[in-house]
């Protein structure tokens, strides 16, 4: 949460399966959508949430099988722990996690739920210290609700019970939930004056209606949610105008949402892309660089013809002189890997599943003219992603209101190789 100085502008808070993530979708057309307009205009001055009923370690699978851009906080199993930061500098909560200790005996838990035999146990991997998960259907969730807390609370231990999907049964400490791990976070940014302007949830099931219960967010419930949540919000926030139903699925209905309650930008950079005229209205070094790996992606793809025109508008976005370090050292100067490029025109859906994804875009002016803008580029190709962080200068003439590319350095990130290094470029 430190990456930013001042309070966010928004707050982003979105369930992953069938909410960020369309599993119906293997092209993930919504999710990188969502990506786009993020990074182009959110990144810098609003956090990306994820709050997911998964565990960390499921989490994480998840992020190597789908596009999914590094959140500024992560909250897995239900609500029950918080982590913070991307991958490599992943820290947890460990007041929350104290927190969620409170009140909380597993082994109790453990034995009074046993004296239901419809709770089945959910698989060894989705049961953690602070949530135990079973399956069960919906009538008999309904009546263990009834009784299984105040048996517990005899013992000592007080818990919240969610149920989801029509299966899902979560017995987790009481103050945890989806609900409880946000209203906490909130109460921390507070505390460090760093309120948000705005907070936006997402959700599509039982275990997201709790998100929907935070006074200040606004909300959206994807067309594709599930029954029970619509039959929550039915019965209990109808009259809320902050909560929408969303006409689009998944990652389209989020967008909707940006676009609904007037929170920010809401056209993906992948909707309006130009592919005549290359120059970003505004000179924001965020946009510009989306926009750059999007018109490389259409060519690689072949979603554009095949002209020099096409390079040649792609060279006009960069100085002669501008040098491009490739992330195996090899230096040119830009259009001349602008010309390799002629050879790599995805022409007869050779490269159909050809994406480009930009990551964690930062920028900052080091002079009056030049901004140095940093991220995390992922290229999808022939089934296997790359990654590599990558440093770009760009300079200002205001003059000419247009950012120019003055040169551009990358790096293998960790497990991204170079076996067929000719493919890449940029
Ligand atoms: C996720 C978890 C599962 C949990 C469900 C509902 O699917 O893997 O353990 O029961 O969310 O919260
Ligand atoms: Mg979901």
């Amino acid at each position: 949460m430190d990456r930013l100085d001042g309070p966010p502008r928004l707050i982003l808070v979105t369930d992953l399966d069938c909410t960020l993530v369309d599993h119906d979708d293997p092209e993930n057309t919504d999710l990188l959508r969502f990506n786009a307009l993020w990074e182009a205009h959110y990144r810098h001055d609003s956090l990306l949430v994820y709050s997911t009923g998964r565990s960390m370690r499921s989490y994480l699978s998840l992020r190597n099988k789908k596009p999914l851009l590094t959140p500024d906080i992560a909250i897995t199993s239900v609500g029950s722990e918080i982590a913070y930061g991307g991958e490599e500098s992943m820290v947890s909560d460990d007041v929350w996690v104290a927190r969620m200790g409170e009140m909380w005996n597993r082994e109790i838990v453990l034995e009074e739920t046993s004296k239901f035999p419809e709770l089945e146990p959910q698989p060894v991997k989705s049961q953690e210290e602070h949530k135990v998960s079973f399956f069960v259907g919906r009538e008999h969730a309904v009546e263990i609700m009834k009784v299984l807390p105040g048996r517990l609370l005899e013992r000592g231990v007080d818990v919240k019970l969610v149920y989801s999907n029509d299966y899902a049964f979560d017995v987790l400490p009481k103050g945890s939930g989806k609900g409880g791990a946000l209203t906490y976070l909130l109460e921390k940014l507070e505390s460090e004056g760093k309120q948000p302007c705005n907070i936006l949830v997402c959700g599509d099931s039982g275990n997201d209606a709790e998100l929907f219960n935070i006074p200040q967010a606004y909300g959206v419930m994807v067309s594709n949610s599930h029954k029970e949540l619509l039959q929550w919000h039915e019965e209990n926030a109808k009259d809320n105008p902050k909560i929408i139903l969303a006409s689009e699925r998944c990652g389209a209905g989020m967008i909707e949402a940006l676009q609904r309650f007037n929170l920010g930008p809401s056209v993906s950079p992948r909707d309006v892309l130009d592919t005549e005229n290359f120059h970003v209205e505004v000179l924001d070094p965020a946009h510009e660089v989306v926009q750059f790996y999007l018109l490389y992606e259409k060519w690689r793809r072949g979603e554009v013809e095949k002209s020099d025109k096409y390079l040649q508008n792609l060279k006009s976005l960069s100085s002669p002189l501008g040098m491009f370090v490739h992330p195996s050292g090899v230096e040119k100067l830009i259009h001349e890997w602008i010309d390799d490029l002629d050879n790599l025109h995805g022409e007869e859906g050779k490269e159909k599943q050809f994406r480009v994804w930009l990551d964690r875009v930062s920028s900052s002016l080091i002079s009056p003219e030049t901004w140095i803008v940093k991220f995390d580029k992922h290229e999808l190709s022939d089934g296997k992603v790359r990654s590599c962080s990558t440093r770009v200068l760009l300079s200002c003439q205001e003059e000419k209101e247009k950012l120019t590319w003055m040169h551009i350095q990358q790096s293998w990130l960790d497990g991204s190789c170079s076996d067929d290094q000719e493919k890449w470029i940029f």
